[in-house]
């Protein structure tokens, strides 16, 4: 049976209001499609049954799994490239020169999905800096909590391992473990991962001297991505970096920005005085 416009409208609206994502019109086969093993593990038809289960007894364990199952988590290795190979040819430098010795760097990975963009960036600075365990903390954060609980874990397949990640690297920072790959210790002790809404008012963090904020406004609309980057600045150091995904940037969105080009790709610095 396909879905019921009214289930598909309370999906629709369940999912925004509890993370901001925007599900258009249209986008019904989606919904089946993702929360089809849902449906199947609880034994039910088909996802109309599912969502009037429910929607007729709401509880919070089904919402969130709802919710978790329209997420994207698509991710990668060193995404795009410049944004993580200009962190230590440019940013760090600058960074590191503005801070005195004995200050701690502060990064956070806005939208970690499953843990390749914060430990990307934490193999990069261990192999640039030395004691970068004592010099660098980490945060990672997303909205779902699986995500969160496969960072902690940053355990990864061989197929996730294939995405992006060199060669030299998998073997200087992963162990094998059964058939999936493990991180080593020491960059998960740089790494905190929490579960984190960013259509939410913000946990106290920060100040971050650099944010990763990839491939996760492009699901908002106008004012969710302007509340967003509002917070988001509220948590940097005022000479701190962004980074957006390659679809995605501030220019007509937020003019408190100054677009930095970096690489093939740009970085995005608070504006002074705005
Ligand atoms: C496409 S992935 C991007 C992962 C990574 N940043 C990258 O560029 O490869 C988008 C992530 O955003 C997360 N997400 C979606 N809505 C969110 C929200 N309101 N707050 C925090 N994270 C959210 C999803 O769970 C998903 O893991």
């Amino acid at each position: 049976m396909t879905l019921p416009a009214t289930s598909f409208d309370w999906v629709r609206a369940l999912v925004h209001r509890e993370s901001a994502i925007v599900l258009a019109p249209g986008k019904e086969y989606l919904v089946e499609a993702r929360l089809l093993p849902m449906a199947r593990q609880l034994g039910l038809a088909d996802v109309g049954s599912l969502v009037e289960k429910v929607r007729s007894r709401p509880d919070p364990d089904s919402t969130r799994r709802i919710v978790e199952a329209l997420t994207t988590n698509e991710t990668s290795w060193f995404r795009d490239g410049d944004p993580f190979t200009t962190l230590t040819s440019t940013v760090l430098p600058s960074v590191l020169a503005a801070r005195g010795p004995n200050e701690r760097l502060q990064i956070w990975s806005a939208a970690c999905s499953s843990g390749q963009e914060p430990y990307t960036i934490a193999m990069l600075l261990e192999d640039a800096l030395p004691n970068a365990g004592q010099r660098v903390s980490i945060t990672a954060t997303d909205l779902s909590r699986e995500m969160v609980e496969r960072t902690r874990a940053g355990r990864f397949s061989q197929l996730e391992v294939n995405r992006g990640l060199p060669a030299p690297m998998l073997v200087r920072h992963f162990t094998r473990a059964g058939n999936e790959w493990e991180v080593a210790a020491n960059l998960r002790r740089m790494i905190t991962a929490s579960e984190c809404n960013l259509a939410a008012p913000l946990p106290r963090m920060g100040p971050f001297d650099v944010v990763y904020l990839r491939n996760v406004l492009i699901y908002f609309d106008l004012s969710t991505k302007q509340a967003i980057l509002r917070r988001v600045r509220e948590l940097m150091r005022p000479d701190g970096w962004l980074f957006l995904g390659a679809a995605e940037t501030t220019l007509g969105v937020d003019d408190s920005w100054e677009r930095v080009v970096l690489g093939r790709s740009s970085a995005y610095r608070p504006l002074k005085g705005a």
